[in-house]
Parts: C-alpha cells; sequence; structure tokens
C-alpha cells in the first residue's frame, strides 16, 4: 500500500504535535515503512488497518507511539571526534578550575539515542581525568523512544557498533566480549543514569547542567520545537557551561540567548553572559 498524502498529513500533525519531530515532503516512503513495523507491534493486519483504527480514534497515545517509531537514532561513539576533543583539551579542564570548590560536574546528552554519546564522555573522564574520581560526576541520558534507552541501558553494542568511533584501546580496557557483541563494563555503565524524557514536553526536574548535547536532534525537529527546546536548554546550563550541537545545528533566532565560541575545530555555545577565556594546543588522544 501507497501511503496516501491524507495520511501522511495525518501522521505528520500527530507527530509534530507529540515531540516536535518534523516530518518532511519526501519521507512518506520511510514514513510508510515504520508505520508497517507500528502495526506489527500492536499486532495490527497491516497498515491499512492500523489507519482503520486510527481513524476510530482507537490508538491509545498515537502521536507518541508514530514519534518513537519515525525518530531518526543514528549515533555513533566519540561522533564528530572535535566536540570531544574539545571536552578534553578545554572545557573538562576549565570547569574542573571553576567547580574546585564544589567538586561537582554535570553532564546532559539529551536525544542519546542507544547511549553512545554519554558513555563516550564518560569514558572520555575515565581515561583523561582520574582526578575526576573523588568527584561527584553525573552523566544524564534522555531519549524519547523506549526501545534505544534499552539498549543504552544495557551497555550492550555489536561490533558493529563498535567499529562505528570505538578506538582499539579504550575497547579492551572499558568492554568485555560477550558472544558477538561487546559489554561495557559496570564501572562506566554506571556513571550513566538513563530517563524517558520527552523534550517537546514540559521536563521533569532536572539538575542544572555544566555541558549539554544536543546533537543532531534539533536538525529532524519544527523550528518552533527547536526554539523551545533551546530556550529550556538555556534555563537548564549553567552561566558557565557548554552547549554542543550538531555539526550544521544552530541557535538561530536565539541569538540574544546563546554566543557561538570555537575551540579548535568544535562549534560551542555558551550564555550570553559567559566569558571564554582559554586558547590550547591541538594534540591528539
Ligand atoms: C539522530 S539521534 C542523535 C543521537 C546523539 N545525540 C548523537 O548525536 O549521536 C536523535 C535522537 O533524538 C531523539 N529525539 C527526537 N525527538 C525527541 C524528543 N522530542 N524528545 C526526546 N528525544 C527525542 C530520537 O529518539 C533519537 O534517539
Amino acid at each position: 500500500m501507497a501511503i496516501t498524502s491524507a495520511h501522511f498529513d495525518q501522521v505528520k500533525q500527530l507527530v509534530a504535535a507529540c515531540s516536535g519531530i518534523h516530518l518532511a515532503p519526501g519521507m512518506e516512503g520511510y514514513v510508510e515503512a515504520r508505520i508497517e513495523e507500528l502495526a506489527h507491534v500492536l499486532k495490527l493486519k497491516s497498515s491499512i488497518e492500523f489507519f482503520r483504527q486510527l481513524e476510530k480514534n482507537l490508538i491509545a497515545d498515537v502521536g507518541f507511539l508514530l514519534s518513537e517509531i519515525v525518530a531518526n537514532k543514528e549515533t555513533s561513539f566519540f561522533r564528530d571526534g572535535h566536540p570531544f576533543d574539545a571536552l578534553r583539551q578545554q572545557v573538562i579542564p576549565e570547569l574542573m578550575t571553576q567547580r574546585a570548590a564544589e567538586m561537582k560536574l554535570t553532564i546532559w546528552s539529551a536525544g542519546c539515542s542507544t547511549g553512545q554519546e554519554p558513555y563516550s564522555a564518560a569514558l572520555l573522564l575515565r581515561q583523561h581525568f582520574p582526578a575526576l574520581s573523588g568527584w561527584a560526576v553525573e552523566i544524564h541520558g534522555a531519549d524519547i523512544a523506549e526501545d534505544v534507552l534499552a539498549v543504552a541501558q544495557s551497555g550492550n553494542y555489536t561490533q558493529a557498533d563498535i567499529n562505528r568511533g570505538m578506538p582499539a584501546p579504550l575497547l579492551l580496557k572499558n568492554f568485555q566480549k560477550t558472544g558477538s557483541n561487546w559489554q561495557l563494563k559496570d564501572e562506566i555503565r554506571q556513571l550513566v543514569q538513563f530517563r524517558q524524557v520527552n523534550l517537546a514536553e514540559p521536563w521533569p526536574e532536572l539538575p542544572k547542567m555544566d555541558i549539554i548535547f544536543l546533537r543532531y536532534v534539533l536538525s529532524y525537529l519544527t523550528p518552533e520545537a527547536s526554539q523551545d527546546i533551546l530556550k529550556k536548554v538555556a534555563g537548564l546550563l549553567r552561566p558557565d557551561g557548554y552547549l554542543f550541537l550538531g555539526s550544521k545545528e544552530t541557535v538561530s533566532g536565539l541569538d540574544d540567548l546563546f554566543s557561538e565560541e570555537q575551540i579548535n575545530k568544535a562549534v560551542c555555545y555558551r550564555l550570553k553572559s559567559a566569558k571564554p577565556k582559554w586558547s590550547v594546543a591541538d594534540d591528539d588522544w
């Protein structure tokens, strides 16, 4: 069955209203395939049956179910490299100086998918900042989709996941082979707390964050949802904190709140009041 434009529009509206995810023209085939999957999960015969039930209002939380299934969940360890270089070279050393008295560091991966992003941060801290072992380090991961959070919580990755960005020395030190998969050791896994959060809805109570990763989430959202989320991010970020977006993602329209800062090859955002003062060399892992 080819999805009708009326059905595509209906799904598009339900998804945007629930999660802010934007389904652009041209995504009809993708949406249709995801709805076939959802129909299967809901034990319906086909997507035709799904739309019949939808017309009769028989599917509870349908906007949420559709959002979970259509969301792009692409991720990898140490994705793009540069933001993690920036963490190691400038951001963490600077925050360790700023937070020396309270000895507390808080990181949030908003839209964390299967966990590679927050675990990359955890691995980086363990590998390069042993002095943080005496600190209260909190790393939080949040996503709308239950299936990715289950993988994230398990810390169990396929060889294909590992091949995407995990440096061999970190793999050998921090993972155990389990069958054909790799299991992240508990000492790293326990550094990250995951929870289900719909960023487009009011957020649960969260601590103020020193670093927020909101990478490759906004690209898939409507401009209105992006702006709302960025405003809430501004409220959650500590005044001297750092925000990382995906490459090509910007805080467009909210230049009154955020200023752009370049750290070697990485771009990050600071609250307008923050004053950058570090400059460091570009070296390797
Ligand atoms: C493309 S992945 C990016 C993962 C990771 N940040 C990275 O850069 O590798 C985007 C993630 O954002 C999540 N997401 C999309 N809309 C969301 C929303 N409204 N609330 C919470 N998570 C959302 C998706 O489920 C998906 O796992």
